[in-house]
């Protein structure tokens, strides 16, 4: 178990991403609840994670699945009670598990008793929370749009006024200049803490400082500033994690959000590794194959451009991203070979390492007919796609690759019914292979993707190179291998990845031959080949 009393323990943990609607029923609505995952905390404490970052939970009419929140401190009653919540709390802490909770500050739900408020005239005390303009009905104050898609403006008749929402029209944005919005937010804060949370996911934390009237969302100039002030008034003195989700962050501005000195977060969670398999210049949706050497150079400027200077988050899936395996690996004949392979080449580099459920047994996309997604970016791309004449099956070639829905599935927990998610209907479909690709069929097979990343979070807590060694990226330019090493002083790692389902030649870096081999997904590497997807770690260093 980590001593979590330690400054900066998290550099050396391994967190679990809960999706909680998706995650376990324990009452039969169909909807995963609190309960649920407390039945499921001695598994997490099997797989050694040290905490969960736990999606919203909060009360909210689920426009966006809980990222709309109506009451920040009340809990969603599908999910539970307060006292359910105060109840997951205790029982992950004494499993030496953290829970770290998701925070919306950038907007709340237009069901908040706020914007209620804020609505009811120009000189209500709320009306301030959020960012008004005026402006007659038919002319919003600026051409800028919502990342949901249509207009980032929404008009109120009755106020003559637009409201700005950089996500769905339901989730207006909060005045961040107005400093009793961020009082009331910080207050809020405390809260959860007096409850014995012991972190935080900031969602979307770099929209916060946004300047619409110059069309500026993202890196506005006192972004910073805020993000310092949250920090001092909210976090310090704490010890709490504090992750920052920041899609516009490049390595420069990382520096800023993770600055070793704590006056910002502890970490930040960018994605511009995400990228490598999009068009250059297009959205998420515009599909391109791997570029694995891209790739490779993106975690190479990631991984120096931090060291000693920040701390970055490792992931390859969340609730926002399509299934790794199925996306950079081969969902097919070579599933647990290639989703063991993916975990290797994330699990060795510098960072907080993120599982998200499921990924730790290798779940897969899924394919439905349009009518039956539920995620509003998703329902939304396809509309706007249709509207403007793109064939159907190229808009449906994105929502397979792409959709959000992709990570929602419920969890598969065993090849029972409904795959043991709910004894009732589940409130999204399960994938149809649940029968083969379950928790419990990873846990009766010592060769499953379980265990390779039950293995991969021990090495971590285990091997200081994991956590401090300089990263150096070999053969930046090949399209099959990412190979790297990790030094220290005394250890020195060596991480092999093949990103490909063919056999292809590779001679072991000088140096190496007589290294420990740590971990592997076949049963011992080949001199001169590596097999399709195959990847292994060598060590040297002291004995442990
Ligand atoms: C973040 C969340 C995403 C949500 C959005 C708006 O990107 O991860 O799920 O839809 O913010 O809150």
């Amino acid at each position: 178990m980590l001593d979590k009393t330690k400054r900066g323990w998290w550099k050396s943990a391994v967190f679990y991403q809960i999706y909680p609607k998706s995650f376990q029923d324990s009452d039969g609505d169909g909807i995963g609840d609190i309960p649920g995952i407390i039945s499921r905390l001695d598994y997490l404490e099997k797989l050694g994670i040290d905490g969960i970052w736990l999606s919203p939970v909060y009360a909210s009419p689920q426009a966006d699945n809980g990222y709309d929140i109506s009451d920040y401190e009340a809990i969603w009653p599908p999910f539970g009670s307060m006292a359910d919540m105060e109840r997951l709390i205790a029982e992950a802490k004494q499993r030496g598990i953290s829970i770290i909770m998701d925070l919306v500050l950038n907007h709340t739900s237009d069901e908040h008793v706020w914007f209620r408020e804020a609505l009811k005239g120009r000189d209500n005390p709320y009306h301030d929370y959020y960012i008004w303009r005026d402006g007659a009905p038919d002319t919003p104050p600026n051409d800028m749009l919502a990342t949901f898609g249509g207009p980032a403006w929404e008009y109120v008749p009755a106020l003559g006024q637009w409201y700005y929402h950089q996500f769905a029209v339901k989730q207006p944005d909060l005045n961040w200049e107005n400093p009793t919005v961020r009082r009331a937010l910080y207050d809020m804060i405390r809260f959860w803490v007096g409850k014995g949370v012991e972190g935080f996911r900031l969602d979307v934390i770099d929209n916060i400082g946004k300047e619409p009237d110059r069309k500026i969302t993202c890196r506005g100039p006192r972004l910073h500033e805020y993000i310092r002030e949250l920090s001092r008034e909210a976090f310090a003195g704490e010890g709490l994690v504090t992750v920052g989700e920041a899609w516009s962050a490049d390595v420069e501005e990382a520096r800023l959000y993770s600055d070793p000195s704590g006056r910002e977060l502890s970490m930040v969670f960018q994605f511009e590794h995400n990228f490598a398999d999009c068009r250059p210049g297009g959205s998420k949706w515009d599909l391109a194959p791997l570029d694995l050497p891209r790739l490779k150079r993106c975690m190479e400027r990631w991984q120096k451009g931090l060291s000693g200077q920040g701390w970055n988050s490792l992931f390859w899936d969340n609730h926002d991203l399509p299934r790794i395996v199925s996306r950079w690996g081969d969902e097919g004949r070579y599933r647990v070979e290639s989703a063991k392979m993916l975990a290797a080449a994330l699990h060795g580099m510098q960072g907080t390492p993120y599982i998200y459920q499921g990924e730790e047994i290798g779940m897969t996309n899924i394919r439905l007919p349009i009518g039956e997604y539920e995620d509003i970016e998703t329902r939304n791309f396809y509309r706007e796609r249709i509207e403007a004449g793109i064939p159907e099956v190229e808009a449906m070639a994105s929502v397979y690759a792409r959709s959000r829905d992709n990570a929602r599935t419920p969890m598969q927990w065993s090849g029972a019914k409904n795959a043991g998610f709910t004894a009732g209907t589940p409130w999204f479909t399960v994938n149809p292979n649940y029968t083969g690709i379950n928790v419990e069929a990873a846990l009766a097979d010592p060769g499953s993707v379980f265990y390779f990343y039950q293995k991969l979070i021990a090495l971590r807590k285990t091997c200081p190179v994991f956590r401090d060694g300089d990263f150096t990226l070999l053969d930046p330019d090949s399209e099959a291998v990412f190979a790297y090493t990790r030094k220290t002083a005394e250890e020195e790692l060596l991480v092999v990845c093949n990103f490909t389902g063919e056999a292809v030649p590779y001679p072991l870096p000088a140096g190496f031959e007589g290294g420990e081999l740590l971990i592997a997904n076949y049963p011992a590497p080949e001199t001169g080949t590596l097999r399709p997807w195959e990847c292994f770690m060598l060590w040297r260093g002291p004995r442990k």
